[in-house]
């Protein structure tokens, strides 16, 4: 049995799915069920939904009966309570979805704060370990869909920056292997896609797949960052500046490493964009 959490989201959606497609036991910790109506659409029927916040350790153990293996979002508070419930559960494995400016080891950055926090909270568990530090995500470019329901222009932050950008479903195919094969304890995995993209290289991708005439208008930073604002804490917005416009983080590197770890190439943004076409709106 392995808990996965974030199974409503991009990335713990697309590991339930590899896991249960492996014949694994998977149970997903979803928030609030009544809150989520679609959840027998997008998790197999097999996957098990257990109510838990991963704010509230009081759940823990309820969450983690019977777990043996723990796919894990980074950034909670409560991590340090989780993996220890973990290892009392009898969980043998987790796998950290962690980020790439974990690396840079810049605890003046709260995002990468928190990430290496996790990475290390997960290092000391006890628990068989890997960590996962993908570039950012295809899926990313879902935030863009209320743009694209109200007209044909794209405003994003960042137009300059080229990302090497990652489909979840390939990380989830990494995380898979990490859970149910041996040999991946102690490893730390870079993930990136094929190609590094820049917003406007992307849109001009979905366009073609979505068959709309499509534009991109660079966002202004003081845009950019009033509206961020309003969606995450002051800290976070700093670093995301730091990142990508005082140029912190290269997020560019294309590496090998889905291909060495799965047989397969990973996924170009076109084919991210075709499979998820129904997710945008059309003409
Ligand atoms: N986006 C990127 O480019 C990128 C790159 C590297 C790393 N990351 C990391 O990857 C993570 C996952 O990304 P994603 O795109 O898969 O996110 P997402 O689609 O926004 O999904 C987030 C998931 O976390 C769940 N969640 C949020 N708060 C929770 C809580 N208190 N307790 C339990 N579950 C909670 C959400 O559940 P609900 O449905 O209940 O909200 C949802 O299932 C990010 O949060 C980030 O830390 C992101």
């Amino acid at each position: 049995m392995i808990l996965v959490t974030g199974a409503t989201g991009n990335v713990g959606g697309e590991v339930a799915r590899a896991l249960s497609a492996a014949g694994a036991r998977v149970r997903a910790l979803v928030r609030d069920t009544s809150d989520t109506p679609d959840i027998p659409n997008v998790l197999p029927a097999d996957v098990e939904c257990v109510t838990g916040d991963l704010d509230d350790p009081t759940c823990f153990a309820t969450v983690l009966r019977q777990a043996n293996g723990l796919f894990l979002l980074p950034g909670f508070g409560h991590t340090a309570e989780l993996l220890a419930e973990a290892a009392v559960a009898g969980v043998e494995r987790v796998v950290l979805l962690s980020g790439p400016s974990a690396g840079s080891g810049d605890l003046t950055n709260a995002v990468t704060r928190s990430m290496v926090e996790s990475e290390t909270l997960v290092r000391a568990s006890g628990l068989e370990w890997t960590i996962l530090r993908p570039s950012g995500f295809m899926s990313n470019a879902l935030e863009w869909v209320p743009q694209l329901a109200a007209g044909d222009v794209v405003r994003a932050p960042f137009a300059d920056v080229a990302v090497a950008c990652v489909d979840p479903s390939d990380i989830a195919a990494v995380a898979t292997l990490a859970l149910l094969e041996d040999g991946q304890g102690g490893l730390v995995h870079r993930l990136t896609g094929p190609e590094a993209l820049r917003p406007a290289d992307r849109l001009r991708i979905l366009a073609q797949v979505l068959g709309r005439d499509l534009r991109f208008e660079p966002q202004p930073d003081d845009e950019a960052r009033a509206e961020m604002a309003q969606e995450m804490p002051a800290e976070y917005v700093d670093a995301f500046f730091d990142f990508y416009a005082a140029g912190a983080l290269d997020d560019s590197h294309i590496n090998n490493t889905i291909r060495n770890l799965t047989g397969r190439a990973p996924r170009s943004f076109e084919q991210w964009a075709t499979a998820h076409a129904e997710a945008f709106p059309h003409p």
